[in-house]
């Protein structure tokens, strides 16, 4: 996939009761805490070998800290300050370890107002599972068992700008974008991506610094439906799902962490390439690009409009 930005490294989010944070995202989740602070939690899921992908983070209110992408190497990191500066954003250095057990790296604040900062290296822990003969899947996974993160949706007030800084001074891929009507070029939303699935960040219309959801992978549809059950169980709130996605072509339950930040549990879609054509959706076809079953729904004006 060429060099510069590799994948979602980790998301850094605001809760309200560190404690039942933890709970909810360790015993109905699965994920696996690394470390914790009096203020913060580190967790992984099972098939990451990094130290963390979520950084739990207590506060007075729920919502985004920040995101970390990780990059490929620190020439990479370099060639990516000049081009984020270039492009108008202040960047500024982060220190080893000012990430606890992450290197050095840089900060700079989306034109949205999102704090992303960019790093080569984070501590290795290692996947649940050996990395020689390894076992398909670890034994005694707790609740839905979630594998890894998998990408995030942030909202913006002119999301064309936050689009736009992504992709040409990140240098950020394409894969799907809602327009006014067909003849029409400017995103009114994007999904954009450097690993190979058609979303590592998507942007949408909201307020600035928003954070829609961040999301966790699954292996396949049936575990949508274990982790339905395990919701249930647990009191997890339900927002929307199970549903499929027009955008992406995923499938989908999201729901909502004890703080009220949305997550979503997401498998399935294709596989993205750089030279993929882009997908357009016309606005007026908006709802089946976000619930293609239950387009008519009403409920629709609720998922577009909460934000942490
Ligand atoms: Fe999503």
């Amino acid at each position: 996939m060429g060099e510069g930005i590799m994948r979602l490294g980790f998301v850094d989010v605001r809760v309200t009761d560190l404690e039942a944070a933890s709970q909810h995202y360790v015993d109905v989740m699965g994920l696996q805490e690394t470390s914790r602070t009096e203020d913060t939690v580190y967790l992984k899921g099972w098939d990451e070998y990094d130290h963390h992908s979520i950084v739990l983070r207590q506060s007075d209110r729920a919502g985004l800290v920040k995101m970390a992408f990780k990059v490929h190497t620190y020439e990479d990191l370099e060639r990516l300050e000049k081009q984020v500066h270039q492009h108008g954003a202040i960047v500024t250095r982060v220190s080893k370890n000012e990430n606890f057990k992450v290197g050095e790296g840089i900060r700079f604040r989306l034109p949205s107002g999102h704090i992303m900062e960019l790093f080569v290296d984070m501590d290795y822990v290692g996947k649940a599972i050996p990395q020689i003969n390894p076992v398909p899947a670890p034994e005694g996974l707790i609740g839905v068992g979630v594998p890894r993160i998998d990408h995030l949706l942030i909202t913006a007030e002119r999301p064309h700008e936050t689009i736009e800084f992504l992709m040409k001074s990140l240098n950020f891929y394409m894969s799907e974008k809602v327009v006014e009507n067909e003849r029409s070029d400017t995103p009114m939303s994007a999904w954009l991506f450097r690993s190979n699935t058609p979303h590592d960040i998507a942007v949408i219309p909201g307020r600035d610094e928003g954070l829609h959801h961040f999301a966790f992978w699954l292996d396949e549809f049936n575990e949508l439906r274990k982790a339905g059950d395990i919701f249930s169980k647990h009191d997890v709130p339900i927002d929307v799902g199970i549903e499929r996605h027009g955008i992406t072509r995923g499938q989908t339950i999201y729901y909502f962490d004890p703080s009220g930040n949305r997550n979503e549990v997401f498998t399935g879609g294709y596989i993205a390439y750089p030279d993929m054509p882009v997908v357009k959706w016309t606005v007026d076809q908006l709802a089946r690009g976000i619930f293609y079953f239950n387009h008519r729904q009403e409920w629709l004006e609720g998922f577009t409009g909460v934000t942490t």
